[in-house]
């Protein structure tokens, strides 16, 4: 039984196990990194950056956590991305991923 909810666990993504304890992500770490790394690509919460970088703010968790996940581990290719991730632990990917995915992208129209 036990081993069937830490499997769930691993297959929802959220959060990652060692040894027998699960790693529950920092938003506030996570603000830090993205602030310190990701915003010169990226953006903030406020200002978009150029085309060629994808909007992070509101996207799915586990979509965030599997694109760093495959950026590190060479499935997804991108060499501006992979030389983000290649120095990040897999405890600093979650932390930014979650920061991003609660992030909300403001509503510009008056209505
Ligand atoms: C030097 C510019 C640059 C920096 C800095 C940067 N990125 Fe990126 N990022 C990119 C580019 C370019 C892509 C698009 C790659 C592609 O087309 O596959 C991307 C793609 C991504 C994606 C996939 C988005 C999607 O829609 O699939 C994620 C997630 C991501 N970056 C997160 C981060 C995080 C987290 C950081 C900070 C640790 C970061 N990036 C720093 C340039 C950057």
């Amino acid at each position: 039984m036990k081993a069937i909810i830490i499997s769930l666990i691993a297959l929802c993504g959220l959060s990652t196990e060692v040894n027998g304890e699960v790693y529950q992500a920092d938003i506030e770490r996570g603000q830090a990194l993205a602030t310190a790394q990701c915003e010169s690509c990226h953006g903030n919460a406020v200002i978009a950056m150029a085309k060629q970088f994808p909007n992070l703010k509101g996207q799915k968790l586990a979509y965030l956590n599997k694109q760093l996940v495959d950026f590190k581990t060479g499935l997804r290719l991108d060499p501006l991305m992979q030389s983000q991730v290649s120095a990040l632990s897999s405890e600093q990917l979650q932390d930014v991923a979650l920061f991003y995915s609660l992030l909300v992208t403001p509503k510009l129209s008056a209505n």
